[in-house]
């Protein structure tokens, strides 16, 4: 069974990352959503409610799950037994970066695959960060997240 898991912060999940998901659950056996609890990052959401939101919108894709991960990527990888690693690709400004983590995950444990998806072109201008600046200054924020998750966005700028 091909396991691949899609790794990210997720504060809060987008449209861009639920295709990213919907894509690759079409590719591999299971995807699993690994959703960052980092220390060094301070968050919007708690990781319990990223994850909630998370759990919300794959509901209906059978082969997606959602976990929390502290630590190495790769160690939660061997955890999921899993071999791929998803990464969604928006401009040419994500790639430096991407590729750097790519090296190192690839450095830290050979046997796994990074695989670069091309976000899909309507949704490459949207980013975590940018929904939460449209959300702080009350923008609005139909077709950049999941219609579900706007009231728990909104709850937070109150
Ligand atoms: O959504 P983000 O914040 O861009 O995701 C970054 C993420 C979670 C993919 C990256 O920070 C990560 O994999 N962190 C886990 C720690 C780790 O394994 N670091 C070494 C490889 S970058």
């Amino acid at each position: 069974m091909r396991v691949a898991v899609y790794p990210g912060s997720f504060d809060p999940i987008t449209n861009g990352h639920l295709d990213i998901i919907k894509r690759a659950a079409k590719l591999y056996d299971k995807v699993v959503v690994g959703v960052l609890d980092n220390i060094n990052k301070k968050p919007l959401f708690t990781i319990d409610e990223r994850k909630k939101m998370i759990d919300g919108v794959i509901a209906d894709i059978d082969n997606v799950e959602c976990d929390v991960f502290s630590g190495l990527l790769v160690d939660f990888l061997k955890c999921k037994d899993a071999t791929v690693i998803i990464k969604g690709l928006r401009t040419v400004a994500d790639f430096e970066y991407e590729f750097q983590m790519a090296l190192l995950n690839k450095a830290l444990n050979p046997e796994f695959e990074t695989v670069f998806m091309m976000t899909n072109s309507g949704y490459s201008y949207i980013s975590s960060s940018m929904v939460k600046e449209v959300a702080k200054y009350n923008g609005c924020l139909e077709g950049l997240v999941p219609e579900e998750i706007i009231p728990e966005i909104r709850k937070k700028y109150i």
